[in-house]
Order: C-alpha cells, then sequence, then structure tokens
C-alpha cells in the first residue's frame, strides 16, 4: 500500500499503526533511518575527481561573481552534456545554480562555444588557428563593458573539454580572472583498453566485475555508463575498446554489435569513440570459413562485409584493436603471412570509413627465444614501412610485461615509418593489484622522457608517441583500464589517480606527474595545504618503494605464476622458460642478472648507439636497470659502495620502510578527509606493508640461497624458512587468465 507524500515520493503506508507495538516499531525505524543516513552521504568515491562540493567561503566570494551566468548553445547531444556538466559543477561548487541564458545579458558571464554554435562568439574574432578538432581556449575579458570569460572552441567537443578545463581550475582553486588559456591535444587517440571477458570477468582487473551489463545491454543502460564517459571526457579520453584483447570473435556478431551500439550512443555526446578487439580467426570461428588466411580472398571480403555492418551501426566506430600471434592468440603467421599482412586485411576494410586499426607489437613466439626481450623487435622492425596508413603499432613501454620498472621499449624510434601507439597498464597487475597505494604518474613520466636518441639527443619516446619526431600525423596512447563495478570504480580511492594521471599525460605527454597528481588530490580529497602536500611527498615516492620492495636494481618478473600474485623468484619449469622467473634472474653462486650485453643476449644493440653504449656499460648504466642488462658478482661493488648484495636487501628493505612512512603520513592526517576514505586508505597501507614484508623477507630468503653470504647488519633475517614461502597457494587470487 502506497501514499504520496508532500514531496511527492511514494512510501509504503504503516497499516497498524494503533496497535501496541507501534511505538517499539516507530523507534526500530528511526534507529534504522540513523543508521542508513550516513551511508546515504557515503564517500565512496564514485564521484571520481568530479566531485564538486561547494568551495570554502573565501572561494566563493572571488568567483560568484565572475560565474554568474552561463551562455551557451543546447542544441545538440554535445551541447547538451556540456551545459549539464557546467550546471551540475558551478552549482556543486559555487553552491548556487548559475543562471543559464542564450545572450550575455549581465557581468560574469561565461560563453561556451564555438563561433558557429554561439554568434556572439563569432563577433569576438578570438584565434581559434591551431587548437584543432579537440582543442580550446579560455579567455578572461571585457564583453560591452562587462567581465566575461569565454570557453572557445572550433568544435563542441573542444567546447566541452574546455569547460572541464575551467571546473578543473575552480577545483584547484586557481584564480579565474586573467585567464588566457589554449590547450590541444599533443596526441590524437587517446584510448583505454579494457580487458573486459564477455562474461564480465576482467583479466587483470582487480576492481570488481567488468562495468559492461552485457546480459542486460542493448535494452538497459546503467547510468554508470554515463558517468564513466564523464570521467574519461573530463581527462581528454576519446576512446574505448570495450572487449579483452584475449577476445572472443562473438563481439561481432549481430547479437553483441546491438549492444556495443548502445554502448557507442551513450559515449557519443562525451567524444569516445568505441573499439573493439577483434580476433583474428573470427571468419572461421563465426563466419564459417575454412580459413583465416589475410591473402584469401573470401577471407578479405568477409572482413569487409564486417566492417560495413559495423560502421552502418556505428558510424563513428572506431576500429579494432588486435592481438595476433602470442600468447597462443590466432594470427597471420598461422597462415604463413606477416604482422603487416594481417594488419593490412583489417586496415583495408575499416578504411573506407575513417577506422583505423591497433596491432600490437606484444608477441613472441613460441619457440623458446633466447631472450624474450628482442622478440618484437626482432618481429616488427623489418616490417616498418609495410604498414597502411591507418594502421597504429601499439607497443607496451618496456620490451618484458608491465614490470614494476623498465627501460623503455627499443620500438620506440626503430619504426620511423610507422605511427607507434604506447600501451601503458593503469590495472596494477604486478604492483600489487589495487590495495597498494603506487602512483604510477612518474613511471609513465620515466618512459615519456626517456631519449631514444634515434634522430640526436633529445628525440625522447614521448616525440616518438606524438608523432612529431618522424612527423606522423596519426598517433596514439593506450591504457589498459583499472576500472570495474567496484563502487570507487579503480579498487581503491588512490588507484583512481592513476586512471586520471594516464588520461591528462595521454592529452599531454609532457605534463609534469607530479603537478598531476597535486591537481587529483585537491580535486578528489581537499585543497587543504596540510594534507596536499604531504599526500604528494607519499605517492611520489611509492614507485620507488614498490619497486624497492619487489623487483630492485633492474630484477623482473619474480612475481607468482599466473595470478601474479605475491613473490615467486623460485618459479621454474612448466611449458616455457621465459614464463618462469629463474630464465630472468639468473641467480647462481657467483651473481645475479640477465646478461644482455653484447656478450650475452646482446638486446642492448636494440637500442641506438648512445643508449645501446651505455646500458651495455655496467658502469654507466642507470643502476635502476644495472640487473636487467648485467649478470653481476654477488660481491662486485655498486655506487652507494656496498657490495651488491648488501645493496639488494639494503634496498628490499628500504622499501618496506617506505610504506611505513607511508602508513605514519597517512595516520596524522586523520581529520584532514572524511573518516570513511581515511579508513579504506589506512587498512589498504597495513595490507601493502604486510605484502612489502612478505615480497622482501621472500625474496632474502631466496637470493640468499645463492649468494651464500650474511644479510648486512641490522637487517632482520626472514621469520619463516623458504620453503614456507614457496608453499604459499593462492587458487583464487584475482584477475588470472581464464
Ligand atoms: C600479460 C598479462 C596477460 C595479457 C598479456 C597481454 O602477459 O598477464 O593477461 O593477456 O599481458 O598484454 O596480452
Amino acid at each position: 500500500m502506497l501514499h504520496t507524500t508532500a514531496n511527492g515520493r511514494q512510501h509504503p503506508r504503516p497499516s497498524h499503526l494503533g496497535r501496541p507495538g507501534r511505538w517499539l516499531r516507530m523507534l526500530a525505524a528511526a534507529l534504522l533511518a540513523l543508521a542508513v543516513l550516513p551511508l546515504a552521504q557515503a564517500e565512496d568515491g564514485y564521484e571520481l575527481w568530479l566531485r564538486y562540493r561547494p568551495l570554502e567561503q573565501a572561494a566563493l566570494e572571488r568567483y560568484r561573481p565572475a560565474l554568474a551566468q552561463l551562455v551557451l548553445p543546447a542544441g545538440n547531444e554535445t551541447q547538451r552534456a556540456t551545459r549539464d556538466e557546467l550546471v551540475r559543477g558551478l552549482g556543486g561548487l559555487l553552491g548556487q545554480a548559475p543562471a543559464v541564458a542564450d545572450v550575455p545579458s549581465a557581468a560574469g558571464a561565461v560563453l561556451v562555444g564555438t563561433p558557429a554554435s554561439l554568434p556572439r562568439l563569432a563577433q569576438l574574432g578570438l584565434d581559434l588557428d591551431g587548437l584543432g578538432e579537440e582543442g580550446y581556449l579560455i579567455r578572461s575579458l571585457d564583453l560591452d563593458g562587462r567581465a566575461a570569460t569565454v570557453v572557445a572552441a572550433n568544435t563542441d567537443l573542444g567546447a566541452l573539454y574546455g569547460s572541464f578545463h575551467l571546473l578543473r581550475l575552480l577545483q584547484a582553486r586557481q584564480p579565474i580572472d586573467a585567464l588566457d588559456l589554449r590547450q590541444a591535444p599533443n596526441v590524437k587517440l587517446r584510448v583505454l583498453n579494457h580487458w573486459d571477458d564477455l562474461n564480465r570477468h576482467v583479466e587483470r582487473g582487480y576492481s570488481g566485475q567488468s562495468i559492461w551489463d552485457w546480459h542486460r545491454l542493448p535494452d538497459w543502460l546503467d547510468p554508470r555508463y554515463t558517468d564513466y564517459a564523464r570521467a574519461n571526457a573530463s581527462i581528454g579520453i576519446n576512446g574505448t575498446v570495450v572487449n579483452n584483447v584475449n577476445a572472443n570473435a562473438q563481439i561481432l556478431t549481430p547479437m553483441y554489435l546491438d549492444k556495443v551500439q548502445a554502448l557507442a550512443g551513450v559515449m557519443r555526446p562525451w567524444g569516445i569513440k568505441v573499439y573493439v578487439s577483434a580476433r583474428f580467426s573470427a571468419p572461421m570461428e563465426i563466419g564459417g570459413l575454412a580459413t583465416a588466411d589475410p591473402m584469401d580472398p573470401a577471407v578479405r571480403a568477409w572482413w569487409r562485409a564486417k566492417a560495413d555492418e559495423i560502421y552502418a551501426r556505428i558510424p563513428d566506430f572506431g576500429g579494432f584493436l588486435v592481438k595476433a600471434n602470442s600468447e597462443g592468440q590466432p594470427g597471420p603467421q598461422d597462415f604463413g603471412r606477416t604482422h603487416a599482412d594481417g594488419a593490412n586485411m583489417l586496415a583495408e576494410a575499416v578504411a573506407p570509413h575513417g577506422g583505423v586499426v591497433m596491432w600490437r607489437a606484444f608477441v613472441y613466439s613460441d619457440e623458446e627465444p633466447d631472450d624474450r626481450h628482442k622478440q618484437a623487435y626482432t618481429e616488427f622492425v623489418p616490417h616498418d614501412g609495410e604498414f597502411a596508413d591507418n594502421v597504429l603499432v601499439q607497443v607496451k613501454n618496456g620490451a618484458i610485461d608491465f614490470q614494476p620498472r623498465e627501460p623503455f621499449h627499443p620500438l620506440f624510434g626503430a619504426m620511423p615509418k610507422t605511427p607507434l601507439m604506447m600501451e601503458f597498464q593503469i590495472t596494477k597487475e604486478y604492483l600489487g593489484f589495487a590495495t597498494h597505494l603506487v602512483y604510477l604518474g612518474p613511471m609513465y613520466e620515466e618512459v615519456l622522457r626517456a631519449d631514444t636518441h634515434v634522430a640526436g639527443p633529445g628525440s625522447t619516446v614521448a616525440k616518438v608517441v606524438d608523432g612529431s619526431l618522424h612527423g606522423h600525423a596519426l598517433s596514439g596512447i593506450a591504457g589498459v583500464a583499472n576500472i570495474g563495478t567496484d563502487r570507487n570504480w579503480s579498487g581503491s580511492h588512490f588507484d583512481q589517480a592513476n586512471w586520471y594521471v594516464y588520461g591528462r599525460m595521454a592529452w599531454d605527454p609532457y605534463l609534469d606527474a607530479r603537478a598531476i597528481a597535486d591537481e587529483w588530490l585537491r580535486m578528489t580529497f581537499t585543497a587543504d595545504e596540510a594534507f596536499v602536500e604531504p599526500v604528494l611527498d607519499m605517492m611520489m615516492a611509492s614507485h620507488q618503494a614498490v619497486v624497492d620492495y619487489m623487483t630492485p636494481l633492474g630484477l623482473h618478473h619474480l612475481m607468482g605464476r599466473g595470478h601474479h600474485y605475491g613473490p615467486g623468484p623460485w618459479v621454474e619449469g612448466g611449458p616455457r622458460a621465459d614464463w618462469t622467473s629463474v630464465y630472468f634472474h639468473r641467480a647462481t653462486r657467483q651473481g645475479i642478472g640477465f646478461d644482455r650485453t653484447t656478450s650475452g643476449s646482446d638486446a642492448v644493440s636494440q637500442y641506438a648507439p648512445p643508449v645501446a653504449e651505455a646500458f651495455n656499460d655496467p658502469a654507466r648504466v642507470p643502476e635502476e636497470f644495472l640487473l636487467w642488462f648485467h649478470h653481476r658478482p654477488w660481491t662486485s661493488t655498486v655506487a652507494s659502495g656496498r657490495t651488491l648484495w648488501d645493496e639488494l636487501v639494503h634496498r628490499y628493505s628500504r622499501g618496506v620502510g617506505q610504506v611505513e612512512r607511508m602508513q605514519q603520513a597517512w595516520a596524522g592526517l586523520r581529520g584532514h578527509v572524511d573518516a570513511e576514505r581515511h579508513h579504506q586508505v589506512e587498512r589498504f597501507l597495513a595490507i601493502q606493508r604486510k605484502e612489502a614484508q612478505w615480497w622482501r623477507d621472500a625474496s632474502v630468503a631466496y637470493f640468499q640461497t645463492f649468494s651464500g653470504l650474511p644479510l648486512p647488519e641490522g637487517e632482520a633475517p626472514p621469520p619463516h624458512s623458504l620453503e614456507y614461502y614457496k608453499s604459499l597457494e593462492f587458487p583464487h587470487a584475482p584477475g588470472d587468465t581464464q
């Protein structure tokens, strides 16, 4: 039985109010309301960095007069999305919704749009050249004797991006009275890769299930999809690959294309194109063909027809991402063809519609290689110049596999005739899953700033990726998403920062990791300086910490087998040598490390000479990559003056110590942020502390069996035997392959 209250909502009508239990029930209801109330206002992280909570009084006094009226068109979906975001954002931050008008009529007008959409903007003679299709300018000016602000662009999408920038300025309490900003992205395709399976499992995902509710699509459009699109647009992400690179051909069937089409409809107003991962053997699996040979006319026709079918549904479909001939995935080599043959066949299918193919270079052959580090380069460099114009080769940041720290991939700079896309991992497969507080900004920055030297000094990876080094108009960056159904999206509050920094650096790969963390903290937590400064320090030190307690001095690939949770430096045997840890650390009684010098596997020679020479020399190689490139005696001396063995143990312990310092810093910040988020971060840091110690102890116990050396003075022995660490099993660790 329902009755309608004064505010129009319907509630069940209590039917026995006269009975004796009435007061008890009323009391119980009141208690329940009290218990539920805080939940209703939960600081659960759902709003990400788009929180828009009211600013403090001083900021309100500064901003309100300057942002009194919104003048903007609302004739299409992107324009309406822009208007709604500004109304929501300004309304929240300023505590009052701004007036919306068609023409400026008061002081403090904010004009948002393009010369075509807003005639008043066209009269201002703004210089929009060079802003392209996604750039914008934000300027303070005098309009008919009144102070105004314009957010102007050549396209509606540019105006949307500019609007998010304006909101960001307020969230960071920046002055807005003399603005003169111009921004355009350096990179064209700024894409998230979801490793999401159609059954909602997320490969290497640590934040719940896939947000794509395939079963209820296309009829039920979860409002979360819109919030996902908003969050991405706010940081400039303009593409999403919705399914796993280990692809299921079903995504290309009409039933699933209906669902992809529905998602594309949600993403479109926010400037986000949808892409799918294509399984190379799809013509055989869902097309009834006997082969998927890219040179077979029937196969080529099948892909062309498939592309036509997709574009008939989704005219702005982005294209295909492909993992081929890698880790058991089918590919052109199965038919005696090359990567270029395979990529070009798909490129031909999407080219008439303006689509692209992102062809991954994460390959290593099934035969045991002499060094997995060299394989992608060996397979791809000979094909430079053979790829069609709408193909990008997507290269992981390093040559092995998203390890805690890797030198930049030698392919960057080595294929000047091909646009190379960067692939970063945002999800932390090898960096402590979603529980460890590890800010990836410094890691992305380190790789993007690395100098390939291929065209002289200053030939940074960023310049390869943004196309400027070799003059490519097409450019891209991909990030393997850390997003799932967890209420906070990313599995932890601080992992939201990794999604954020990825997007910001995809837009501008020259940005500074610390500056981005600073803006993220102010938007996500608080602008209280007493909070921001110490937490910034924590974030900036966190990547070095995880490197120290997991894989110091260039060690790599030492994690548990399969699920990749926890230490497993002893992992050996199994189907492939290069899936073991012993293959990578090569510890013996004498020393440790992988000899990739000219007298070892010679992987160093895949880099340009100045880089190769430095990496080849144990005295010149950056110490963080010492054991990546060199096999060194336990008793050799390193920069600190310690022996290698002592330094290794020192670094493991240093990493644990840094986590302890993070715990202390965070404990001191109680009261500066809401209790709910403070509590979760605190508990997660405790997990991180425990697991960092476990990594340190297990690794030290294991490597000591090789070095045979005592622990340096003051270093505590591992509390358990090596056998104990080896015996630990984690059958249900999240994110494993299926
Ligand atoms: C890693 C990861 C796999 C993934 C692969 C890839 O090896 O563990 O789950 O499929 O990378 O990037 O294709």
